[in-house]
């Protein structure tokens, strides 16, 4: 797990991202405390922050090479560009200069860490630093707005005195704030919250010793619902049968089939944030023997009636909470999932392929996050990293809807 588990240490991957101003030497304090809060840190610097600090102060207190250039031969031979926006569990420019602002907005991917910036689904945060009158250009602002949008975290700028000796709104935080703020919101953003998982495949009776059951593990829902707690929501897991421990802090409901999900799910009347994670038998057998079948040597059919839609029941309660679902696709992942996520009426649908060895009962997977307006691929990760991302995710569209009505 690489999100921070408490305020004292935390075991994240982050890019530090270095553009040009008076503030970056500030950045080496905030390389160093980050350093010493456990994370991993790896420096990108524009060529205009290389003429304020040089590379060898943040490789000194990072203890690794930093990065200057994009088309640098012998720093892709070894982690590429690529690899290193996919490496990162957040990427934090400090400071952000006017300029480097206006070429994110603009999607502009024209050195090292405005393609990083491009390429990585890790969460942006920016602490701006720049003279208070740049800050306040409407173009500046514009540029905020847009990246706020995007789901981009700004961190300041602080009000006071400015290195060009004027007074006013564009300083950059101070180093330690910036690391406090870094290194904990993670770890309880979802303080407060309810939130209900449904976890592994359901059991659907034939008689009493056979079932008809699926290859799902529980892993994916159980990763999520431990996420939840650890980012301090109050969790409920329904789960089918399963091996797997129930994670810390996280309230258990053992169930066996569909309807016995469905009962344990709507006993909890109010909820925040509901996550369908579970594989549920869509049909069970309309009559389960009471007594074990006899072989008869004869062909015989088992009639199955459909079960209840979990999911869709809890998106049609009058007071719904937000509703994330998956989808388990052979085939045609983006069509199949966008419907399913419609049709059933989910804020966000995380879709992934199964079959041939994907997908069901292993440590990892690929995800296709949709919501209304909105994607991310999620590429190949450990179920752990990829439900800290979906709760990502959950963030930036929750915060955008709330700018948006405010
Ligand atoms: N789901 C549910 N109740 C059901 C069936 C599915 O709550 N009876 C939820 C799952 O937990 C998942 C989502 O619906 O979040 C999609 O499940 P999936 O099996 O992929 O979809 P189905 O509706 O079963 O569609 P199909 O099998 O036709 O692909």
């Amino acid at each position: 797990m690489n999100a921070p588990s408490s305020n004292e240490s935390s075991s994240q991957r982050l890019l530090v991202g270095v553009s040009g101003g008076i503030a970056a030497y500030k950045a080496v304090v905030l390389v160093r405390r980050l350093v010493e809060a456990g994370c991993e840190v790896r420096v990108v610097m524009t060529e205009a922050a290389t003429r304020f600090v040089t590379p060898l102060s943040f490789q000194a207190v990072s203890g690794h090479p930093v990065r200057t250039t994009l088309l640098d031969a012998e720093a892709e031979s070894g982690m590429d560009h690529i690899a290193l926006a996919r490496w990162a569990d957040a990427v934090v420019i400090a400071p952000a200069s006017a300029d480097l602002m206006a070429r994110l907005a603009a999607g502009m991917a024209d050195d090292l860490l405005t393609t990083l910036c491009l390429a990585t689904e890790a969460p942006v945060h920016l602490a701006p630093a720049m003279n208070r009158q740049m800050w306040a250009h409407p173009a500046t602002q514009a540029n905020r707005a847009l990246l706020v949008e995007r789901g981009v975290v700004m961190h300041g700028p602080a009000a006071g005195a400015q290195a060009c000796g004027e007074t006013g709104e564009g300083r950059m935080l101070e180093p330690g704030a910036i690391a406090e703020a870094l290194l904990q919101s993670p770890a309880r953003d979802l303080a407060g919250q309810r939130v209900v998982v449904t976890a592994a495949g359901t059991r659907e009776p034939i008689d009493p010793v056979r079932f008809l059951a699926n290859r799902s593990s529980g892993r994916m829902g159980f990763a999520i619902a431990a996420e939840a707690a650890r980012r301090g929501a109050a969790v409920t897991l329904v789960a089918g049968p399963s091996a797997l421990p129930t994670p810390a802090g996280v309230e258990r409901i053992d169930v066996e089939t569909a309807a016995e999900m469905q009962a344990a799910v709507e006993s909890i009347e109010s909820m925040d944030l509901f996550i369908g994670a579970a594989a549920v038998a869509d049909y069970r057998v309309a009559e389960p023997a009471a007594s074990k079948l006899k072989k008869t040597g004869e062909a015989v059919s088992l009639e199955l009636v459909p079960n209840p839609d979990i999911i869709a029941g809890v998106a049609a309660r009058a007071e719904r909470p937000f509703v994330i679902g998956f989808a388990a696709e052979t085939d045609d992942l983006r069509e199949h999932a966008a419907a399913k996520r419609v049709a059933k009426g989910m804020d966000l649908i995380c879709a992934n392929e199964v079959g041939a060895g994907k997908g069901f009962d292993r440590p990892d997977n690929a995800l296709l996050l949709l919501w209304e307006g909105g994607e991310h691929v999620l590429a190949q990760a450990g179920k752990e990293r990829l439900a800290t991302r979906i709760f990502d995710t959950y963030h930036q569209i929750t915060q955008v809807s709330d700018d948006a009505s405010s």
